[in-house]
């Protein structure tokens, strides 16, 4: 949700502190600011509400003093409006120490109360601001001990880091169900909410576990838990540099991510299939036979992610027979699903950071069922929790909405599904190496479909003025119409609706009127056959109350052509993988619609890439 970045070395910390929130800007965007201790032991805390231009604009008109230390940070409002008061850094009553925080302290108010009634005054509405105090409070032990001694009073979730005038030469940081890398340097070291905080600087990251507190000095960096006591960590090497983090002369993060889509799949597919086209999923960890006596799969994941499960499902009752539940993280965590050692739980997860999904794998691992993620970022909290990970070789993605994670889910999940089948001898072993040679053709089809997005464009273009759009699939084509809406809504913060076409008849048909834009996602007629045709036949019928009708559908398709206003084709593949090529010019439209509008498509409105918070 917000983002964390603290730098101690040779270099002008705020200079470290600025690019590092230039690359975090995607956590949260509501106001940012920087705290520096001087050589002279003096604190320098600028900040300011709105995005991370308003804060440059301040440092152009009054530049920084020379400082080595220092802390970032870029916000996503929990507590208290995006103003400049309530903007991070916080600072205590003698204005010696600054705090920044990612998360929700549960307890603040009591902690607030308690500072007030000893005589703290404090000056925003913020939950961090207490920490700012209560580090006051046990400033004598050192800045470190006095974080253990702080987060040892603190409920909920929090990433802090703290600087203090009394040592200038060291950042504090602490973790609790929120994420903190450590960057490690010569001479100098780095903290970040993800590595994308450094990595301008260093590829040597240190993954931090659960309630560690770090010191960082330019020696070295010293972990320990909240008691004090040594913690292990785990090194690791980050294999992409800064480029990959950068718009690479797009217009914009979601553009050079979409485009980037052949290359995902291809890297995500790399590896797993052997020179005799049997899959290699080591990583999953669970011996033959535990994979055979799996007896349901419930898929746990959020937003787009969740889409990529609702998937996964077809994929995997087709090919592996196993039952399979799709649910949302935030709605199975505070249920009772039944659960056993023979329940699978796969959770999807591009940030790995998303509190929902973290607080499910804690939940199904407490009922001592197995959790698979599939996950994007290397180091993140949930595959640490997991029993097994599944990495999808995205590469980087900054852009707010999900596009090459999703495709990279799409083909971890169809891996599984695969790999399930291989082991459980559900399906021939020429059924699958036909769909694994299908899966290795994929990245050229999806460049494929990029290069005829033009007309999404200009339809894109066109519709700027319409004030909804609605979304129908069949089939795996449903799931697909629920990720094109949800794309619409959070970029061009447009009404939009995703349907199972079947459903229509039970109410959504209504909603269909003069000129309503209603976007169709069609099966292969090569597929099941009377899947197609039930949807050639849904199109009919909005279109006879009005609706205006785009149509995806395969080349060669000529069924939908009478009824299509708008003929979006795309290459025909087997109906399970057609989500890969069907997506992606639903991206393309939503990116060209927001931009249309005026929208900053990287970040919109109320958003943060990864959520902290539940
Ligand atoms: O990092 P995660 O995959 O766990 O994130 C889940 C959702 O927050 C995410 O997919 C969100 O829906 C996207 N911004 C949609 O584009």
């Amino acid at each position: 949700m917000c983002g964390i970045v603290g730098y101690v070395g040779r270099r002008q910390a705020v200079e470290v502190a600025i690019e590092g929130l230039g690359r975090l800007e995607y956590r949260g965007y509501d106001s940012s600011g920087i705290a520096l201790i001087g050589a002279d032991r003096a604190l320098t805390v600028e900040k300011r509400a709105g995005k991370l231009v308003n804060l440059r604009s301040v440092l152009a008109a009054r530049p920084a003093p020379p400082a080595t230390a220092g802390i970032g940070h870029t916000r996503w409002a929990t507590h208290g409006a995006p103003t400049d008061r309530n903007a991070h850094p916080h600072t205590d009553c003698e204005e010696r120490i600054a705090v920044i925080h990612n998360g929700i302290i549960e307890n603040f108010a009591e902690l607030r109360a308690e500072l007030e009634n000893d005589g703290h005054k404090l000056a925003s509405e913020t939950d961090t601001e207490v920490v700012a105090h209560l580090l006051e409070r046990f400033a004598g032990d050192g800045l470190a001990e006095a974080m253990r001694r702080v987060c040892r009073r603190l409920e909920g979730a929090f990433t802090l880091l703290a600087v203090s005038v009394d040592e200038p030469d060291v950042v504090v940081g602490a973790r609790r169900n929120s994420p903190l890398v450590v960057g490690r340097g010569e001479g100098e070291n780095f903290l970040g909410s993800d590595v994308a905080a450094f990595i301008a600087y260093t590829r040597e990251a240190v993954e931090l576990g659960q309630d560690q507190v770090v010191e960082l000095r330019t020696s070295g960096i010293t972990v320990t838990d909240f008691h004090g006591a040594p913690a292990e960590t785990r090194d690791y090497h980050v294999d992409w540099d800064a480029s990959a983090a950068e718009k690479g002369g797009h217009d914009y993060f979601m553009l050079k991510e979409i485009a980037e889509q052949p290359r995902a799949v291809a890297d995500t597919l790399l590896g797993r299939v052997g020179a005799d086209g049997q899959l290699m999923l080591d990583e999953m960890r669970l011996s033959d036979q535990e994979l055979r006596d799996v007896n349901k799969i419930i898929v746990v994941a959020c937003g787009t992610s969740y889409h990529a499960g609702l998937i996964a499902k077809y994929a995997i009752e087709h090919w592996a027979g196993v039952p399979c539940e799709v649910e949302l993280a935030s709605e199975f965590r505070y249920r009772d699903p039944i659960l056993t050692r023979d329940t699978l739980i796969i959770v999807i997860t591009q940030s790995g950071e998303t509190m929902d999904t973290l607080m499910a794998v804690r939940h199904a691992r407490e009922q001592r069922s197995r959790v698979l993620a599939v996950c994007n970022v290397n180091g993140s909290t949930i595959p640490r929790e997991s029993d097994a990970v599944l990495y999808t070789h995205a590469g980087p993605e900054i852009a707010v909405a999900s596009t090459k994670a999703f495709l990279t889910q799409l083909v971890a999940c169809y891996l599984v599904a695969l790999y399930l089948a291989q082991v459980r001898g559900t399906k021939f072993g020429d059924e699958i190496s036909q769909i694994i040679d299908w899966l290795g053709r994929m990245p050229a089809k999806v460049e494929e479909v990029l290069g005829t997005v033009e007309p999404v464009r200009a339809l894109a273009r066109s519709l700027a003025a319409e004030r909804c759009v609605l979304f129908l699939g069949r089939h795996v084509g449903f799931p697909v119409a629920l990720e094109g809406a949800l794309k619409l809504k959070e970029l061009a913060y447009m009404h939009a609706e995703g349907f199972a076409a079947g459903e229509l008849k039970h109410g959504p048909i209504a909603l269909i009127d003069e000129g309503l834009p209603v976007v169709v996602i069609v099966p292969s007629p090569a597929g099941q056959r009377v899947i197609h045709d039930k949807i050639v036949s849904n199109i009919q019928e909005i279109r006879a109350r009005g609706a205006k009708t785009i149509v995806i559908a395969e080349e060669g398709d000529d069924a939908v052509v009478p009824y299509a206003d708008t003929l979006i084709r795309v290459p025909a593949v087997p109906t399970l993988l057609q989500p890969l090529i069907a997506t992606v010019p639903l991206q393309v439209f939503a990116c060209e619609l927001a931009a249309a509008k005026g929208h900053d498509v990287d970040q919109p409105r109320n958003l943060a890439k990864s959520v902290t918070v539940e």
